[in-house]
C-alpha cells in the first residue's frame, strides 16, 4: 500500500516513535493521526506539520474514546488505511521484590495498556477498514502494525509485566492475520531495541553506552526514524503478514 494520499492512525502519535511514524507520513505526502492523550504534545505536532496531520484526543483503552477519534479521522480524511499501535508503557517490578510481591493492580495496568489498549484499537480500525473502497488488484483494505518490544522475547529481570504484555501482542499478531484474511487487512509486529527517544535523551551517558554494548552492529541506540521506516516498510509492502520483525542490531538482552 502506498503511503501518499492514504490516512493512518498512530496511537501514542504525540512522542517518541510514533511521532516519529507521524513525521515519515506527512514527508511522504499521507494523512497523519495522532491518538493520544497528550494534548499539548499533540497539538504542537500539528502546528508543526500542517493540514495534513491531526491530533485527536483519544484513550486508547476506552471503546467509545477509540470510536469517537475514528469518525473525527473519517470526518476530515475519509477511508482510514492504515494504524500503528505505539500507546504504551513500562514498569519495573520483581515477582517478589524486598517489599513482597508485585502488586496485581500494577501488572494489570500495563497488560491492560499494551495488550488490551492495542486490541482494542486493532479491532475497531479494522472494523472501519473493512468498508474500505479497494484499490489494489489484491483487494488490500488496509495495513496494521503493532509495537511490542525485544522484551517479550529477552525479558529482563525486573520486566514481568511489560514482558508479559509485549508477548501477548505478539501471541496475538498471527491469530489476527489469520481472522482478517477475507478483509483484505494485513497486521505485522515490530519488536523494537532500544531508540533514543527524548527519555532516553536525558538518560546518564553511561546508561546509554551500557545499552549500546549490547547491539552488534551499528553499536549504537535506534534512531526514532528507523523505526518509523520500518512502519512505514510494512504498511507499504502487500506481501508481509503475520509477522514479527525484531528491530534491533542484533541486540540480545542480558538478565540484567
Ligand atoms: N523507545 C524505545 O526504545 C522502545 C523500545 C521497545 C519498545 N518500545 C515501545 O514502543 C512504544 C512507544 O514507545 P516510546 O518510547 O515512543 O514511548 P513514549 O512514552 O515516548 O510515547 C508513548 C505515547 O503513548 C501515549 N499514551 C500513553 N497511554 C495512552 C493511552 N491510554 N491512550 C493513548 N495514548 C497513550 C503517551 O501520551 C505518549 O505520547 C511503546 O509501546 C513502547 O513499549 C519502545
Amino acid at each position: 500500500m502506498q503511503i501518499s494520499d492514504r490516512t493512518i492512525i498512530i496511537t501514542g502519535g504525540a512522542s517518541g516513535l510514533g511521532a516519529a511514524c507521524i513525521r515519515a507520513i506527512v514527508e511522504r505526502g499521507g494523512n497523519a493521526v495522532i491518538f493520544d492523550l497528550n494534548q499539548d504534545k499533540g497539538d504542537a505536532l500539528v502546528a508543526e506539520l500542517g493540514e495534513t496531520a491531526l491530533f485527536c484526543t483519544v484513550n486508547v483503552i476506552e471503546e467509545q474514546s477509540v470510536r469517537d477519534g475514528i469518525a473525527t479521522a473519517k470526518a476530515k480524511f475519509g477511508d482510514i488505511h492504515g494504524l500503528v499501535n505505539c500507546a504504551g508503557t513500562g514498569d519495573a517490578g520483581r515477582t517478589v521484590g524486598r517489599d513482597g510481591a508485585y502488586p496485581l493492580d500494577r501488572f494489570q495496568k500495563i497488560i491492560n495498556l499494551n495488550l488490551v489498549g492495542t486490541f482494542n484499537v486493532t479491532r475497531l480500525v479494522a472494523e472501519a477498514m473493512q468498508t474500505n473502497e479497494v484499490n489494489s488488484t489484491d483487494g488490500e483494505r488496509g495495513a496494521i502494525v503493532n509495537v511490542a518490544s525485544v522484551a517479550a522475547i529477552d525479558g529482563q529481570i525486573g520486566q514481568v509485566a511489560y514482558s508479559a504484555s509485549k508477548a501477548g501482542v505478539v501471541g496475538m499478531t498471527l491469530p489476527i492475520a489469520r481472522d482478517f484474511g477475507k478483509l483484505g487487512i494485513r497486521i505485522n509486529t515490530i519488536c523494537p531495541g532500544v531508540f533514543m527517544t527524548e527519555l532516553m535523551g536525558m538518560a546518564p551517558q553511561e546508561m546509554i553506552d551500557g545499552l549500546a554494548a549490547n547491539a552488534q552492529f551499528p553499536p549504537r541506540l535506534g534512531d526514532p526514524s528507523e523505526f518509523a521506516h520500518m512502519a512505514l516498510s510494512l504498511i507499504e509492502n502487500t506481501y508481509i503478514n503475520g509477522e514479527t520483525i525484531r528491530l534491533d542490531a542484533a541486540m540480545r538482552m542480558p538478565p540484567r
